[in-house]
């Protein structure tokens, strides 16, 4: 979703504001700007429809060697797509680049009679609202403060005026600001990965909080102008890890890179000689881990069912255990009762999806621990959960999330295990549960160089197709809801993950030509029961393409089969064959697989 950047200090501003806006392309945006303030206090304001390349050639053409500038990447909410809706809003001498809601909007913008309104943006209004209350005797910074106590929403802002060249103005409710520090230059971004290679020294702004930023200092606040000490944190992240490195596609990096990630996710948290787990995060004692008598476990997405198959892995772990799992869309309206002695799970790969964050709130304001299963470090949800798991997977930076679920997975049982060793239940199964996930990396490694190939051969005969129906059961019924999703984000095939068992209670009624199935068997207790299901889909004309670890024969129009040691935890590698075709169903159809028509990495708003 929309992404913000900044500048101030003695380099030229264009030039990092544009190379921050492309390293934020990932997120989704529909639209890209920039403002630079010149020493003569000019300001020279560049908007464009479309991607950031088109933003560079305005660029290109109006080169400006100013050293204080702001940009933006937006993903329309109020207001279609377009070059005047696009950031930054000018009012008057500010320049204002705004990323979340303002909900009042209507009711601010009809009292701001003043303003000519040119664009339908919720933004322009705090720009004009600002403005409004930036007379000769009022800075910059204290008609920001003004300002956002009138405002209710959410909003991540940065904030230039034409008076005031040596100064940019930010702030945060609900949407995430960096600031960026290094000698003589200061840097503002929404999202860590525009600050790698400038600096790695950063202030993570709070809500509520805003800051002053000069080219050689920054000055923290709160909404009732006090001064805050500024905590400076190092972002660890390397620039190896936002780039493509001879991939074709973010996508295919970050769904090959898995064995790594997941190695770091598995790193010095699971021991196999002695057969235990240690995630040292959890801020839990062992006596409140022997507690926990019900998990409710949130997230939206793919991190959604990330914990939808966790769950099923903790209640063979952990005896007794209660799970729900919810995606927080919904969660966060319901009527919802946590019984006690729960820990709320919290699941995101970027740490600031909206929703997420709500329920997260609205479960710690109940009083119950929370804990993240998180990859972005330094995130909000990070940030407010009471203890939990990073997973170390590195940026994710297509919008399908591929690498970041294997990890989820893997943190999930960790914590499982962890539960069980507390409790002292379920010693056999701990066990088996360890020496799988051990392996995984390897297998994973495996599975990616062995059948890359088979897959990108079997999309070929699938990709002309518009409708797809994914099934499996138990453990593999969330894989093919995941199978379902990525290959609808990216291939924009239209595509259902259902419960095998429950296709003859509808979606049977779907199979015809106009679609292909894809079925998911793993030779366990319910191998047979899943054959059944495979053969009243052939039976009504079906175009089957199976993945299974079996050897035994099975009907259909393709069929991969994975040779692999693992058992349990075969459904996270059956799910690495799905994205690599999901991968290749898109290259296949020539989409924009890193960025999806319609979607953000990052769903920061409602
Ligand atoms: C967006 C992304 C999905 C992701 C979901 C949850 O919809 O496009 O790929 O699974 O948000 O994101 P999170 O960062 O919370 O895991």
């Amino acid at each position: 979703m929309c992404g913000i950047v900044g500048c101030i200090g003695n380099k030229q501003a264009q030039n990092y504001l544009i190379g921050g806006l492309h390293r934020l392309e990932y997120r989704g945006y529909d639209s890209a700007g920039i403002v630079t303030i010149g020493s003569d206090q000019k300001a020279t304001l560049l908007r464009a429809k479309g991607k950031v390349s088109e933003l560079e050639k305005l660029a290109d053409k109006n080169k400006s060697i100013s050293t204080i500038g702001i940009g933006h990447t937006r993903w329309a909410t109020h207001g279609e797509p377009s070059k005047t809706n696009a950031h930054p809003h000018k009012a008057g001498d500010i320049y204002l680049v705004h990323n979340g809601i303002i909900e009042n909007y209507k009711e601010l913008k009809s009292e701001l009679k003043k303003h000519k309104f040119i664009t339908q943006t919720d933004s322009e209004v705090l720009a004009a609202l600002i403005d409004s209350l930036y007379d000769a005797n009022t800075t910059l910074a204290d008609a920001v403060n003004q300002a956002l106590k009138l405002v209710v929403g959410t909003y991540g802002i940065a904030v230039v005026s034409v008076r005031e060249p040596d100064q940019i103005i930010v702030a945060r409710s609900g949407s995430p600001l960096i600031i960026g520090i290094d000698d003589d230059e200061t840097y503002i971004a929404s999202d860590a990965s525009a600050l790698i290679g400038y600096t790695n020294r950063a202030i993570y702004l709070n809500d509520g909080e805003m800051a002053i930023c000069r080219k050689n200092g920054v000055e923290l606040r709160d909404l009732a102008s006090q001064p805050i000490s500024a905590q400076v944190e190092t972002i660890e992240v390397d620039m190896q890890a936002i780039q493509k490195q001879g991939y074709n596609h973010f996508l295919l990096k970050e769904i090959c890179e898995q064995p790594t990630t997941l190695r770091s996710t598995l790193s010095g948290r699971i021991n196999t000689k002695d057969k235990s787990v240690l995630l040292s995060g959890l801020n839990l004692s062992s006596a409140e881990l022997r507690k926990i008598e019900h998990v409710t476990i949130i997230g939206c997405g793919t991190a959604y069912y990330a914990g939808l198959l966790g769950s099923y892995y903790l209640e063979q772990l952990v005896d007794g255990l209660t799970i729900d799992v919810v995606a927080a869309s919904e969660l966060r309206y319901r009527t919802f009762h946590l019984p006690k002695n729960t820990i709320a799970l919290v699941i995101s790969q970027s740490g600031e999806t909206a929703d997420t964050l709500a329920c997260l709130r609205e479960i710690k304001r109940r009083g119950v621990k929370t804990l993240g299963i998180i990859n972005a470090v330094g995130s909000t949800i990070a940030r407010e959960v009471d203890g939990g798991v990073y997973v170390h997977a590195g940026p994710e930076i297509s919008v399908a999330s591929t690498k970041a679920f294997t990890s989820q997975v893997a943190a999930i049982t960790m914590f499982g295990i962890q539960v069980a060793q507390a409790k002292g239940t379920g010693m056999q199964i701990m066990s088996k549960y360890i020496d799988e996930l051990a392996k995984l990396p390897d297998e994973i490694e495996k599975i990616v160089s062995k059948y890359k190939d088979k897959v990108a051969k079997v999309a070929k005969r699938y990709a002309q197709y518009e409708h797809a129906l994914y099934f499996g059961r138990d453990t593999l019924f969330p894989i093919a809801m995941e199978g379902a999703l990525k290959l609808k984000e990216i291939s924009y095939i239209q595509a259902e993950g259902y419960a095998a068992g429950e296709l003859k209670h509808g979606p049977i009624a779907l199979v015809d030509d106009a679609f292909f199935e894809v079925a998911l068997l793993i030779d366990n207790w319910l191998f047979d029961k899943s054959l059944s299901t495979l053969e009243e889909v052939n039976a009504r004309g079906g175009h089957i393409f199976a993945i299974t670890n079996s050897k035994k024969e099975i009907q259909a129009e393709e069929v991969i089969r994975i040779n692999t040691k693992l058992d349990i935890l075969a459904p996270i590698l059956i799910n690495v064959v799905q994205q690599l075709f999901a991968y290749y169903m898109a290259v296949a159809r020539g989409n924009d697989v890193d960025q999806p028509r319609n979607l953000a990495k990052s769903v920061t708003v409602e």
